[in-house]
């Protein structure tokens, strides 16, 4: 490298050959003669000073490109990459063993949903998934809540600080039903071919709750829609019913009872007899003999002609139940929490 202040050259020239007999090549950098240089620079004249401080920076720089080359390779260190533990590139057998994956076990709220699913698919439905983030249409008002009416404010929905371009902010979906219209326009074709549309959405969703053993932030349900022609009520009971005997292994008294949900009419609470105790009374169903397990109705005409359906030829029924709660019946879990904690002791227990 060319220096053009005479004496920073020299030095430069000076500092290159001694480098060569330094056992360890760092010393250069502590040279006396770079230390003086660095010295003078106050002492220049003003007009001086900036182009003689850049050649000196130039010489130690030089110097430290020539130190780290003659240092041995071994000495360097491997540049780390800090975003991902290992390179996802590389062939699985040369992949550092994190976690061997006979230690794994399935989560006890993907076995349960895989159980539910094979159950409707039995029963001819589609399983589709929901999504992490969606906006105010599919949360509201494709399920037919008004803008400003105080049923969007049961649910208690993450929203986020940016907006959609109907200065809507996005939300985290606070229950399946927000696919609802999606599944209803992409099965359409079902009805155009003399078919039912039947689809079942079982996936996670969020709610800004207060939590404690029985409330989660994050949890799963499970959405079923179905129309058809001619559809009523008793096609749901008898749906939900069979379906239930099938989860628990036995048959099941159920009942419903009137509720208000703003995309169905008529709207429903379902509950199921208590499998443990056959209605006499236990702790698991809090000694009332039923365990309720969720909202469901007749999908509202309003849904069904946001969807592009006519409500004048078909109609159908949808539910909405939460997972946890059937896990947690299933297996004597006290707390909702455990799900989500990533505690190995708690999810050992299912392997
Ligand atoms: N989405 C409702 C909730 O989370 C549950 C629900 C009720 C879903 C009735 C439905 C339904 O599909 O028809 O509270």
């Amino acid at each position: 490298m060319a220096y053009k202040n005479k004496r920073i050259a020299e030095v430069a020239k000076e500092l290159k050959a001694r480098l060569k007999n330094l056992d360890n090549k760092a010393d250069i950098l502590r040279a006396i003669e770079i230390k003086a240089l660095y010295a003078e620079i106050p002492q220049l004249k003003p007009a001086e000073r900036a182009s003689f401080g850049q050649e000196v920076n130039k010489l130690k720089t030089e110097l430290e490109a020539l130190v780290a080359d003659l240092q041995s390779p071994d000495s360097k260190l491997q540049p780390i990459d800090v975003t991902a533990p290992f390179d996802v590139n590389v062939p699985i057998e040369k992949r550092p063993r994190l976690l061997s994956s006979e230690l794994g076990s399935k989560h006890p709220i993907m076995s349960e949903i895989e159980a539910i699913a094979d159950i409707f698919q039995r029963m001819g439905f589609n399983v589709e998934q929901s999504r992490e983030l969606d906006d105010e249409y599919h949360m509201f008002t494709s399920l037919n809540f008004p803008a400003g009416h105080p049923a969007r404010d049961d649910y208690d929905t993450f929203m986020t600080v940016e907006t959609d371009k109907n200065g809507h902010p996005f939300v985290a979906p606070a229950h399946t039903s927000t696919m609802q219209n999606r599944y209803l326009k992409k099965y359409k074709k079902n009805l155009d071919n003399g078919k039912p549309i039947a689809v079942l959405v079982p996936d996670r969703v969020f709610r800004n709750e207060d939590l404690d053993a029985r409330h989660e932030h994050t949890f799963y349900q499970y959405e079923g829609i179905y129309v058809d022609r001619g559809v009523h009520a008793g096609h749901l009971i008898a749906t939900l019913r069979t379906y239930f005997r099938e989860f628990f292994g036995r048959e099941v008294e159920v009942k419903i009872q009137p509720f208000y949900f703003p995309f169905t009419e008529p709207s429903f609470e379902f509950a199921a007899s208590c499998p443990f105790c056959d209605k006499a009374g236990c702790n698991i169903c809090s000694y009332s003999g039923w365990i309720e397990l969720g909202g469901c109705g007749m999908i509202h005409p309003n849904v069904l002609k946001m969807a592009n359906i006519d409500p004048g030829k078909y109609t159908g029924f949808a539910w909405g139940f939460g997972v946890e709660r059937i896990v947690m019946i299933k297996y004597g879990i006290e707390d909702v929490r455990h799900f989500e904690s990533g505690k190995l002791d708690f999810l050992r227990q299912f392997s």
